[in-house]
């Protein structure tokens, strides 16, 4: 068994069901970076392959988009000697421990989660009278599966979005019941949701997200990353006319990378009557000098896929000291365990 240190363990999870956006950058993957280089965290990041199969079945995608985030994470910086980085589908100890929390999980609470009555309730929008219809069991039981991903490396601080607090809360659940029954196993995961952390306007004014079609790919080549800017959508307002930026989606996504000086400054030149053909130039001027060094790591990484599955298999070797030592523990506790 692991000592007990006063490090915090961190752990996050990546779906991968697409290639990761300037939102994903902002929102997930800075903050996880710079968290991974304090003394006082032990940081475990890893592909949540499995969760990606609930709503892909496009195997070529699920492979592209893996490559993509693995490559992504590690050319803007990850430390892979800080963090523990690997792909959930290396750890089969997870889906055993997902199995094993599946007999303390009531059907009742995954009923209650927002993604599957959310699925419900389309179908009953939509006239079906089959409410489960398209559901699948691994669509139902995400929750359970989450749970194994958190509780079976003891993390005590699981950064996510909004969407996902509900999960985290399930895990606790998960975990109190467990524990209540079996005795004091697992560690009590809290969610974080960084309440500073900036969530991007994409394209369309609204918040950047692939399931809006409006996203900003992190890598895109220069050329392809000018067009993308240049599509923001801005409002009428001529050349010379003062804009508001604070209503503002070229601002919103320069003061997301900017220091606070030159925020500052694009903001000035906004309410003096900055042009819009004019401040989109400049945010992508701004953009590709920043993004262009990580580009360049991440196009050398992507074409060298055997480089990227050693460094997630190295990963999971060091996860597996930890995923060995607490899949042994929960089978004694629950009773499966050799019999002399
Ligand atoms: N469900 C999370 C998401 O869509 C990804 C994820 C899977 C996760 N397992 C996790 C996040 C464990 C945190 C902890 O964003």
């Amino acid at each position: 068994m692991t000592k007990p240190t006063s490090r915090q363990t961190v752990l996050t999870g990546i779906t991968t069901t697409g290639i990761p956006h300037l939102g994903n950058y902002v929102g997930a993957i800075r903050p996880a970076i710079e968290s991974s280089h304090s003394d006082d965290v032990r940081s475990f990041y890893f592909l949540a392959d499995y969760h990606a199969l609930v709503k892909n079945r496009d195997p070529a995608r699920l492979r592209e988009s893996s490559l993509a985030v693995a490559a992504t994470w590690l050319a803007l910086g990850l430390d892979t000697d800080r963090a523990v980085f690997y792909r959930q589908s290396d750890i089969p100890e997870i889906p055993e421990l997902s199995w094993i929390i599946s007999s303390v999980t009531a059907k009742g609470l995954m009923n209650r989660a927002h993604a599957y009555k959310a699925a419900v309730q389309e179908n009953e929008d939509s006239g079906s009278n089959d409410p489960d219809k398209g559901i699948t069991m691994a669509l139902f039981g995400y929750p359970v599966l989450m749970a194994a991903d958190i509780l079976m490396f003891s993390a005590h601080k699981v950064p996510v979005g909004r969407d996902q607090i509900q999960h985290v809360e399930m895990a606790r659940d998960i975990a109190q019941r467990f524990n209540h029954i079996y005795g004091d196993t697992f560690v009590i995961p809290e969610a974080v949701v960084g309440e500073d952390t900036a969530v991007l306007t994409g394209l369309d004014g609204r918040k950047m997200s692939k399931s809006y079609d409006n996203t900003i790919p992190l890598f895109e080549p220069a050329k392809k990353l000018r067009k993308l800017v240049m599509k923001i959508k801005t409002n009428s307002l001529e050349p010379g006319e003062p804009k508001d930026p604070d209503d503002c989606t070229l601002f919103d996504i320069y003061q997301a990378f900017a220091t606070a000086d030159e925020t500052a400054a694009y903001r000035k030149k906004l309410e003096a009557g900055m042009s819009w053909g004019d401040a989109k130039q400049e945010l992508f001027e701004y953009l590709d000098a920043h993004l262009e060094g990580p580009r360049g790591e991440y196009e050398k990484l992507t074409s060298d896929p055997a480089y990227v599955e050693a460094v997630l298999k190295a990963g999971a070797e060091k996860a597996r000291e930890h995923s060995l030592a607490l899949i042994k523990r929960v089978r004694e506790a629950v009773g499966i365990a050799a019999l002399g």
